[in-house]
């Protein structure tokens, strides 16, 4: 019995820890070779490692996301090395500074434009171009947020550029739905990573305040949203494109 993604070929963004890393480890479980992502190198080498000493197959590529060369790289490693670009999992991203409006700063506007929106527009750009050349086409899985569907207090430009990602999903989908590229993307509630223990260390209430809003009274594991973002790029998953999926513990139901 092969893996859910057996034979395939994924490049997974943003995976040197967190979400990415947890995608990356269950690519490789379930039988595709993986690309694995990221600005930072140390994080990305440790996740080949994982998956190699797991006995999967994977190789580090350092790519930042907004840049177009990279992005464009990125892809070339996948096709040069293992012939293919079938599953991608945009998830590279950063939460920048919480504030309200009137008081966050253009700088702070542009990282979470540049690596949240631009990035995953960039990697779509170059990703599609490879699909579009592949007979079987490919599946596309961006990292939105819970915060791409509702407004979040102190986080407008997060939430603003998670809610762009949903857009790019779902405009994306519609128009290679006939050329045989899904693509969809996952919305994950809080999960327990670096990104949220940067929130947890800067405010301590926030962990029992988060937990305690959770229909199911937990935080996520990274493992949760890989699952999800594998199967959406699986065989499994054929005939769901253009869905902005909530991975939350029943959040969005609030
Ligand atoms: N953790 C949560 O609660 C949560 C909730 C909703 C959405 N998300 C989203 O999930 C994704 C993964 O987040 P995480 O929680 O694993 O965070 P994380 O900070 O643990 O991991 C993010 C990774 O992205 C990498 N990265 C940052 N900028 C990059 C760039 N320009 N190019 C390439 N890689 C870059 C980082 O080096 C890091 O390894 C993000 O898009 C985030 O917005 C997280």
């Amino acid at each position: 019995m092969g893996g859910l993604v057996e034979g395939k070929v994924a490049v997974v963004t943003g995976a040197g820890g967190g979400i990415g890393r947890a995608a990356s480890q269950i690519f490789a479980r379930e039988g595709a070779k993986v690309v694995v992502a990221d600005i930072k190198v140390e994080g990305g080498e440790e996740t080949v490692k994982l998956i190699q000493d797991a006995g999967g197959t994977a190789m580090f590529m350092r790519c930042d996301v907004s840049k177009a060369a990279d992005c464009e790289a990125l892809v070339n490693a996948a096709v040069v090395n293992y012939g293919s670009l079938d599953c991608a999992f945009n998830n590279a991203g950063v939460e920048g500074d919480p504030s309200k409006l009137a008081d966050a700063t253009e700088e702070n506007f542009m990282l979470n434009y540049n690596v949240n929106i631009l990035g995953v527009f960039l990697c779509m750009k170059y990703q599609i171009k490879q699909m579009l050349t592949q007979e079987n086409g490919g599946a596309i899985v961006n990292t939105a947020s819970d915060a791409g569907l509702i407004g979040v207090k102190n986080l407008g430009q997060y939430s603003a550029a998670k809610h762009a990602v949903v857009g790019l999903t779902k405009s994306g989908a519609l128009d290679y739905a006939p050329k045989k590229i899904r693509i969809n993307a996952v919305c994950p509630g809080p999960i327990r990573t670096q990104m949220l223990q940067r929130v947890f260390d800067e405010n301590p209430k926030m962990a029992e305040v988060m937990v305690s809003a959770q229909p199911n009274k937990r935080l996520g594991e990274p493992s949760e949203i890989g699952d999800a973002a594998v199967y959406l790029c699986s065989d499994m998953a054929s005939y769901i494109t253009g869905h902005a999926l909530p991975v939350d513990g029943g959040y969005m139901a609030t």
